[in-house]
């Protein structure tokens, strides 16, 4: 927890809360140990759909789709989204949950790494949401700046895990300190990239918010 939790309870406290799917989506993913994006990240991104009403649409790491049909839902403007994920397991459920939304013609589900299926989709995307592997990070940033035009925004999830990422090398375990690391790299490269504006918000678990010029 980056904020102290009683701050975000009251921030979260004065928003107006999710459609009733996606509010048993939410509470689906939580008793079932699935991570999905926090509450104050949801309204950083509802607000940020009305802002940047994007048509073309790029997550990386669906999950069981509750982000995806988030942004379905609350993106005032006819879009596309593009969402990938690994995990087998995850599929069938993320698939039925996008058909029971009733997006599917809006949101296509791609199965697979997204180091292999990146290099196979066709840019550029107006929002790339990356919320995936953190350690992988550094090696999806160039593929992802590939699918950007200028305007493009990129929005990296969980950059300040925990806060951990602070945290001296030598209190971390050895997993952890590979992918702070990488999370270092990343942060240090999409930072000193001049073809984007960056800054780092403290929303969620952490946000990298990068725009092309
Ligand atoms: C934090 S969850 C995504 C949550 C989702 N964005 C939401 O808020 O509803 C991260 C997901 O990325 C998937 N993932 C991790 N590495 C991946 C990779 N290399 N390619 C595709 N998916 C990956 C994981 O299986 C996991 O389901």
């Amino acid at each position: 927890m980056i904020i102290d939790e009683r701050y975000l309870t009251f921030m979260n406290s004065f928003a107006e809360g999710n459609t009733e799917f996606l509010e048993n989506l939410e509470a689906d993913a939580i008793a079932n140990y699935v991570p999905i994006i926090r509450k104050d990240m949801q309204n950083f991104l509802k607000v940020f759909l009305q802002m940047k009403q994007p048509k073309r649409i790029l997550e990386v790491g669906a999950a069981i789709g509750f982000s995806s049909v988030l942004m379905a839902t609350y993106n005032p403007v006819d879009c596309t989204i593009d969402t990938i994920e690994n995990y087998d397991k995850r599929i069938p459920i993320a698939k039925k949950n996008i058909e029971d939304a009733g997006f599917s013609d809006v949101i296509t589900l791609h199965h697979g790494d997204a180091a292999e299926i990146l290099p196979t989709l066709e840019g550029p995307y107006d929002f790339i949401f990356m919320d995936a592997a953190k350690g992988q990070y550094p090696v999806f940033y160039p593929m992802l700046k590939a699918l950007t035009k200028p305007g493009t925004v990129m929005i990296t999830d969980n950059v300040l895990q925990d806060g951990d990422i602070i945290e001296s090398h030598f209190v971390v375990t050895r997993r952890n300190r590979t992918i702070y690391k990488r999370m270092r790299d990343f942060l240090y490269e999409a930072g000193h990239d001049s073809d984007f504006s960056s800054t780092i918000l403290p929303v969620g678990d952490g946000i990298s918010l990068l725009v092309r010029k």
